[in-house]
């Protein structure tokens, strides 16, 4: 029999991480931007803007896609958290990268589970997958940190979240700029699930109906790479969506805007070589949609910059509309920073 998982508590895991992230550390530094508001008039345009996307949560110190990383990237400064979606075997909705596990959650220590390690055309090696899992099975796993050279210190610790506890960590919760937190559900392989029989389009509308967030107006994002999910689903909400982006090749914003209300691209693709704009804002935003880059990581900055301020002053400078961050808390320092030196 396995050993029930130890349970850490919330003030247990924080103190994983710096003391400036925890939510004594902003509390205590707010003060302190906000007294500085004698020497800086912020508008409410550049107070707010761009969106801070927490991206998978706050995995630069949490396991990715865990209620306590999305609960810290709330607290660091973010306007949305993002569940990346994929299927359980019964039909259920979780939070998870990929469908296969061994990368971000401790399958592999369960011993229980060691036949259901497989190979599957399109995965690299053999591993475990969500579909061939219930939710009452992955209830039993818990999250790891992805990258290596991150923190571990909680592996091992935190559940694995459905689409609807995701919805609930976010639901009620206020940003520091006092705007609803929002989600931005991204459907992982929405074809690939199709050809198992699941129905993201069906799934992901439901539980936002389910949760009150199904109406346009609410502090939703629907994001896909596949296109041909955002047209369906074009004619069945009017949620925002968004197309992302990872490659050049084939892009026509007009098409786009038929069907999407902004782009989510890789941020290399609004930089020239040369350090230059792409000409890409200019254009998505000529087509009236909105830009959303990824993934903007303090750790893995760009040669380019100095440091992750630097980097996020010249994607600002472009006229990006928000940005998808693994450390919500740089995003947010940065465009405090940034307004307080715009007047
Ligand atoms: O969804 C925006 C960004 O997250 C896309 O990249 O692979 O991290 O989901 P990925
Ligand atoms: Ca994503």
């Amino acid at each position: 029999m396995r050993l029930k998982q130890p349970v850490m508590t919330r003030r247990q895991a924080l103190g994983a991480v710096p003391a400036l992230m925890t939510s004594a550390g902003l509390a205590a530094c707010q003060p302190n931007i906000m007294s500085e508001k004698k020497d800086v008039t912020m508008s409410a345009k550049q107070y707010t803007q761009p969106l801070v996307i927490a991206h998978r949560g706050a995995p630069g110190y949490l396991p990715e896609h865990t209620a306590e990383g999305y609960d810290l990237a709330i607290r660091m400064g973010a306007d949305y958290i993002e569940p990346d979606l994929v299927f359980t075997k019964d039909g259920h909705l979780i939070a998870r990268h990929d469908h296969y596990l061994s990368t971000t959650t401790n399958v592999a220590d369960h011993p229980e589970f060691a036949d259901r390690k497989t190979v599957k055309d399109g995965h690299e090696g053999a591993d475990w997958f969500s579909e061939d899992f219930t939710l009452a099975e992955i209830k039993t796993l818990r999250a790891r940190q992805a990258m290596e050279k991150r923190s571990h210190a909680t592996d091992g610790l935190f559940e694995i979240l459905t689409f609807a506890e995701v919805i609930a960590v976010a639901q009620g919760r206020t940003s520091m700029q006092g705007n609803p937190v929002g989600i931005y559900p991204e459907t992982k392989l929405p074809s690939y699930f199709e050809s198992l029989g699941y129905d993201f389009e069906v799934a992901v509308l439901g539980e936002l109906q389910k949760s009150g967030w199904g109406k346009p107006g609410s502090p939703v994002f629907i994001q896909s790479f596949e296109d041909g999910i955002l047209r369906s689903l074009r004619g069945k909400t009017g949620l925002p969506l968004i197309m992302l982006l990872a490659e050049a090749e084939g892009v026509n914003m007009a098409d786009i805007a038929t069907y999407a209300d902004g782009i989510g691209p890789s941020k290399a693709l609004l930089v020239n070589k040369d350090g230059t704009s792409s000409g890409w804002v200019e254009a998505a935003h000529a087509a009236g949609l909105k830009v959303h880059p990824w993934t903007f990581r303090s750790d893995q900055l760009p040669d380019t910059f100095a440091n992750a301020q630097a980097e996020y002053d010249f994607f600002i400078d472009l006229g990006i509309d928000g940005l998808f961050s693994d450390f919500a808390n740089d995003a947010r320092a940065a465009l405090l920073a940034r307004a307080s030196r715009s007047d």
